[in-house]
């Protein structure tokens, strides 16, 4: 295992994650913020969940921090401070070490990277190739036990699989046992289980909720269904139109939401309904 850059620096309790005045706009003429200066904080080991409309600006939120918009593509400002340093301000290389091994990103099924063509368990060791010099043994012994960990079934054949043999869920835990591989102290999940049957949603939630108890990874939670928020997440932040409207712990902004746009989703939440984005 690497040494974590900000182990020594990052006593428990302290920021995770800090996002000051972040704002995110597309260069695309239009000139139009779609982030538009949000504060948000973490703590380590925390599970928060980022709810919000379809077009509120989550993914662009979360892209940003995991440093997967190109520079051509967005103007960004404001700070995001992880490991005790401002992602906006450092070095290429201190970036490729804190965003790909420190921060994991999760997407949604299926338009998730896995790759058809490549098997199972080259693409769980995707992390350790880029940000290792871990030889293949090693790399191949750590993936074992990360598929283990995330309830893969045999992992030394599930290992040898390509993704069309596995079903939507397992193919879900390979992509969550990809980011942890590396033991970041950050999962940043984009509407991870919106693509499973309400069954398989279950288990996967169940699953980051073992990590996060078990190994104390903090959970960046997107999801436009406050359900699957109030299962799994202690905070949630409510974004509208680029910015937060609202914060809190989970089970107060449930019982006593303040912004219209959060009441009327709790409300679509009590009634029962499904809330589409
Ligand atoms: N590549 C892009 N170019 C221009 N605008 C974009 C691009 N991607 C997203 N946007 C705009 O940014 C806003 C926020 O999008 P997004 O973060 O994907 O919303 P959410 O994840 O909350 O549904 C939307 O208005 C969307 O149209
Ligand atoms: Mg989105």
């Amino acid at each position: 295992m690497p040494k974590m850059l900000n182990e020594s620096a990052q006593p428990a309790g302290e920021a995770l994650l800090e996002l000051r005045k972040l704002r995110v706009s597309f260069n695309d003429g239009r000139g139009g913020e779609v982030v538009r200066g949000i504060d948000l904080a973490m703590e380590e080991g925390e599970t928060l969940g980022l709810v919000g409309e379809s077009g509120s600006g989550k993914t662009v939120t979360a892209l940003t921090i995991a440093g997967l918009l190109s520079e051509n593509l967005v103007t960004v400002s404001g700070e995001i401070i992880f490991g005790g340093k401002d992602l906006l301000k450092c070095s290429r290389s201190e970036l490729r070490a804190l965003q790909g091994r420190d921060i994991g990103m999760i997407f949604q099924e299926p338009m998730t990277s896995l790759d058809p063509l490549m098997r199972i368990g080259f693409q769980v060791e995707e992390p350790l190739r880029l940000h290792t010099k871990l030889p293949y043994r090693e790399r191949r012994k750590k993936a074992l036990e990360v598929m283990g960990l995330v309830d893969l079934p045999e992992p030394s054949e599930t290992y040898r699989k390509f993704p069309h043999q596995l079903s939507g869920g397992q193919r879900q835990r390979a992509m969550i046992a990809s980011a942890f591989i590396t033991h970041p102290k950050l999962l940043i999940l984009d509407e991870p289980t919106t693509a499973l049957d309400v069954t398989v949603q279950k288990q996967i939630l169940d699953l980051l909720r073992t990590l996060n108890e078990r190994h104390s990874v903090g959970l960046l939670f997107i999801s436009h269904d406050l359900r699957v928020v109030r299962h799994i997440c202690r905070k949630v932040a409510v974004m509208y139109q680029g910015e937060i409207v609202e914060y809190g712990d989970t089970a107060q902004v449930f019982s006593n939401p303040q912004h219209e746009y959060t009441q009327r989703l709790v409300a679509a939440v009590s009634a029962g309904r499904r809330v589409y984005d």
